[in-house]
């Protein structure tokens, strides 16, 4: 599908991440984390994933196309993901320079999606993304900043590969 819509508006800042190893990671995490968030869920894979092995599983998703197409993969693949349109970013956040918070493909200008969900970032207990490489430092303020200090990080990127963090001050890194 990716391949098929790779020069629609929608698939933009879109690029798959290695869902194998996202699923290696989400396997250990089996029974030390219960509510999931995906965010920019694109065309849903994670939420879907997590969702059937059995995680309280939720996907933020800006582009409303790709939440479309996720909810279709949805109905067949894993019912009980839910997808909602909107921003990851909590409306309470602010974007702080000094903190090293830079955006270049996120999106800045969706409202949030918390209400939607009925939920606040600080309800989930995992948050999984794929943050382009200079916004590492952006998603982990964000999970600091709004998320629950217990809470942890997992994130994807084609050069560091995964790694996952708590959301506390000190973003210590666990794998
Ligand atoms: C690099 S793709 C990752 C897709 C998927 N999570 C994965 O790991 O394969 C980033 C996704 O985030 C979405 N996105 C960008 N900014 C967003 C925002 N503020 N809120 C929600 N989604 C956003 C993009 O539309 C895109 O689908």
């Amino acid at each position: 599908m990716w391949e098929r819509h790779i020069d629609a508006p929608a698939f933009k800042g879109y690029v798959s991440a290695d869902y194998r190893s996202v699923y290696r990671e989400l396997a250990k995490l089996r029974g030390r984390v219960w509510k999931v968030l995906e965010w920019g869920s694109g065309l849903g894979v994670v939420t879907i994933m997590a969702s059937r092995m059995g995680f309280d599983a939720y996907g933020i998703e800006s582009e409303p196309d790709l939440v479309e197409m996720s909810r279709t993969f949805a109905r067949t693949y894993g019912p009980d993901a839910r997808f909602t349109r909107g921003s990851f970013i909590p409306d309470e956040f602010e974007w702080n320079a000094a903190d090293g918070d830079e955006m270049h493909w996120t999106e800045v200008d969706a409202p949030a999606a918390y209400d939607e969900l009925e939920m606040e970032l600080s309800d989930f207990d995992l948050v999984y993304a794929f943050p382009w490489p200079d916004e590492h430092v952006l998603f982990r303020n964000i999970m600091r900043k709004c998320g629950h200090r217990d809470a942890l990080l997992l994130s994807y990127d084609s050069r560091e590969g995964i790694q996952l963090v708590r959301a506390d001050d000190r973003c210590e890194r666990l794998s």
